[in-house]
């Protein structure tokens, strides 16, 4: 059974008090806060086993790469990748994009070719293409949204590829509008016109079950700290016939094969796309937040964090001036959204009712959610939004309502 307060009993910060008063905290889509599990396991290995990886004989270091290698095989469960060579661990969904981004123009693609993204991205999956399209001269276009905070329907989607179309890149769930896109459906569209597709999953990794050969994604990006993992770890899932196929994105210790001055040769994968120490600790940290979100259960997960949703846009929608951004109906969230509710009330600026919720001991984000092409489309400079976790409870929501109409009262 779904026990709420048996699980925020697991993360001790929930029961701290900001200005006096209790944290609620509504910020989950920008990070999660971590177990006891997450936290006691990375001591552990700080304590009792920290060695480098990979490179040493002696026992330490063996016992720390088991680790390490064991964590690539819980994540590689965890999304049901075919083999573990298509798990590559990343810093987070920033660092996945931009490595697919730069070994993926530098080598596939020539000037004009075009990369399709859509209007409502996370700046790391725009920016990153705009810097390869500075460097080599490629194309970012993008789909369309409606108002409500749709793509346009999927059939339109061809109406925008152009043989010069060499990726599709999209997010799984919108970090602003909560929209689940049909990224299934896309994936379809676009392999049946030759075109790779790399999903962004840093918002829908931690609240629904992610099976990579069921969605047959080419590539898919996440982050430990957004699922109650660590910061500072994140995963690029790749097929094994396109990570063969890219050349490395950085140099350095452990992506070699052999090293001279005439010729480098590459290690094998997924070794080749990580230069350097990897952050074993947090990979480890990886597993467990893993683990955890396993042991409470993906059916338990996407149920409460929907009824979470629904409750919060019914008791918003009770507020004078209310506007919530993304896909609803009569009132309701639509099945395509997940735990991210943004809006604005009447002209109260965001961050005015971030800062003021914020005394309220409220936890909310402000702005433009590193998404301002999105913001300009809907015409605004910014929303506040509430994010929801698996350890959030009603009695918050009515925390933030009664918070937001203390607010508006005094403008
Ligand atoms: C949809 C989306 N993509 C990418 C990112 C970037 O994630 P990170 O900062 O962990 O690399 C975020 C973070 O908010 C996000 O919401």
């Amino acid at each position: 059974m779904y026990d709420i307060n048996k699980i925020r009993e697991d993360f001790p910060i929930l029961s701290r008090e900001v200005y006096g008063k209790p944290l609620v905290y509504l910020d989950n889509a920008a990070t999660t806060q971590k177990p006891l599990c997450v936290l006691d396991a990375m001591r552990d290995e700080y304590l009792n086993v920290n060695a480098n990886v990979h490179r040493g004989v002696h026992y330490l270091s063996q016992q720390a790469t088991d680790l390490h290698e064991a964590a690539r095989e819980k994540v590689r469960q965890f999304i049901n990748a075919k083999k573990i060579e298509e798990i590559v661990f990343t810093r987070g969904t920033t660092e996945a994009i931009n490595l697919v981004a730069s070994s993926f123009c530098e080598s596939q693609m020539k000037a004009g070719d075009e990369v399709l993204v859509t209007e409502m991205e996370h700046h790391s999956n725009i920016v990153s293409w705009q810097l390869q399209a500075q460097r080599l001269g490629i194309v970012v276009k993008h789909l369309p949204i409606t108002d409500d905070g749709r793509l346009v329907g999927c059939n339109d989607i061809t109406a925008y590829i152009t043989p010069r179309t060499k990726l599709i890149s999209i997010a799984h769930v919108s970090n602003v509008l909560g929209t689940i896109n049909p990224v299934e459906d896309i994936i379809k569209i676009a392999h049946e016109h030759g075109i790779p597709v790399l999903v962004d999953g840093a918002q829908s990794a931690p609240h629904m079950k992610i099976d990579v050969q069921a969605m047959d994604c080419d590539f898919f990006a996440f982050s430990g700290h957004k699922m109650y993992g660590p910061t500072g770890i994140g995963v690029l899932y790749g097929k094994e016939e396109w990570l063969e196929k890219l050349p490395p994105y950085q140099g350095g210790g452990e992506m070699i094969d052999k090293v001279t001055w005439e010729k480098t040769t590459f290690e094998r994968l997924p070794f080749k796309f990580e230069a350097g120490t990897p952050d074993y600790v947090a990979t480890h940290g990886l597993a467990k937040a893993i683990d955890y979100m396993t042991s409470v259960g993906f059916d338990f997960i996407e149920a409460h964090e929907k009824e979470l949703t629904r409750y919060c846009m019914e008791q918003l929608q009770t507020i004078d001036g209310m506007h919530i951004y993304g896909p609803v109906v009569n009132g309701s969230p639509v099945d395509n959204k997940d735990a991210v509710v943004s809006f604005n009330v009447g002209d109260i600026h965001h961050l005015d009712m971030g800062t003021l919720l914020d005394r309220l001991g409220i936890a909310v984000r402000t702005g433009h959610h590193c998404a301002q092409p999105l913001m300009d489309r809907l015409g605004i400079s910014g929303t506040v939004r509430a994010s929801f976790a698996l350890y959030n409870t009603k009695e918050e929501i009515d925390a933030l309502v009664a918070g937001i109409r203390r607010v508006s009262q005094m403008f």
